[in-house]
């Protein structure tokens, strides 16, 4: 078994040189912990995540399974770069679940905030269950905690366990190759294991995803405008230089509509809210500066392609008052 708890003396990994010894060290634990015996992974497409699975990949194989549950509330393109780089590339033995329909008929007409998270998460782990029983010999499941998840812990601030919750009579032993690292060391390790940047450097995505981004009950329509929105706003940031630079940035579609123009008729359609911020531990935040003609272009954007929005809107709030997330 590799190192529990970070060493007190570790040295912080910056560069490719400590990178590769990290993961020649892990890939060695690994085959030492694992054996000839099977692994599962939930697989979110998350930069802690797909570090595990491309460790795991490494050191056993086909031994790893991966799962990755589709619930909907994803954003676009996401589902599909997962099966890219780690079916086609990394030719990792990938179970996709496109449980969407599964997800949105559970939500559907839940209002309450905190419900909504409660549904995503228990159903999550309803799906990612029977996907375990379906498969043979499984004794490991591999998670991507990380330090701060560990010392989070041990201050009663959060509970660590990502798949914590799983049935009882499922009890596998736990691998986490990269429970010693902090964040900017699983993005290094990340880059040597060839994982595209957009993955490994990618902003901070909620686990209920887009669910909170469609305040109120989550319809079909509003969530295909958050997705459609959202991937302009990402495109364009990507485009003028402000992707990596700005801290986190999305779009949100309340439950409301306004009249407006479109096409020489009248138009009574959603509104976009565009919400861009800077932090470094998520519990103040302030607004980013978006240039006015950047603005302007999204607008333009937005209100030309995303279906059934005629206005857009830019969130000037900083945190506090406002969290950054709308529920
Ligand atoms: P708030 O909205 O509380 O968000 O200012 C702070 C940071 O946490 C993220 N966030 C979540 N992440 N599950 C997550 O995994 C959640 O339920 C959740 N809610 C908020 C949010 O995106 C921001 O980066």
């Amino acid at each position: 078994m590799a190192n529990d708890r970070r060493p007190d003396d570790m040295v912080r990994i910056t560069t490719p040189e400590l990178a590769d010894a990290f993961i020649e060290e892990q890939i060695k634990a690994l085959k030492e912990q694992v054996g000839d015996k099977k692994v599962l992974l939930a697989l979110s497409g998350g930069v802690d995540s797909s570090v595990v699975a491309a460790l795991l990949i490494k050191a056993v194989g086909q031994q790893l399974v991966c799962v990755h549950v589709n619930h909907g509330l994803l954003r676009k393109g996401e589902p599909e770069q997962v099966i890219s780089v780690f079916r086609d590339q990394m030719k990792a033995n990938l179970v996709y679940v496109d449980a969407t329909d599964r997800f949105l008929d559970k939500l559907a007409g839940v209002t309450d905030p905190e419900t909504k998270r409660k549904i995503i998460g228990g159903e999550f782990i309803e799906v990612f269950a029977e996907e375990a029983r379906k498969l043979d010999g499984i004794e490991f499941l591999a998670q991507g905690t990380i330090w701060p998840d560990i010392l989070e812990s041990e201050k009663g601030i959060k509970a660590h366990h990502n798949a914590g919750g799983l049935p009882e009579d499922m009890n596998f032993e736990l691998v986490e190759p990269v429970k010693i690292l902090f964040k900017d060391e699983v993005r290094v390790v990340g880059e040597r294991l060839g994982l595209p940047a957009n993955m490994v450097y990618r902003q901070p995505f909620p686990g209920p995803g887009l669910g909170v981004r469609c305040p109120g009950a989550i319809t079909r329509d509003r969530l295909e405008a958050v997705r459609e929105s959202d991937a302009i706003l990402r495109e364009e940031f990507a485009k003028n230089g402000l992707e990596g630079k700005v801290w986190q940035y999305f779009t949100v579609v309340p439950d409301f509509k306004s009249t407006g123009i479109k096409n020489g008729e009248r138009s009574f359609e959603w509104v976009v809210i565009i919400r861009a911020v800077n932090t470094t531990d998520a519990m103040t935040a302030t607004v980013e500066n978006i240039p006015f003609e950047l603005m302007q272009h999204l607008v333009d954007r937005i209100t030309k392609e995303v279906k059934g929005v005629n206005r857009v809107l830019y969130d000037f709030t900083p945190k506090p008052s406002g969290t950054i997330e709308y529920e």
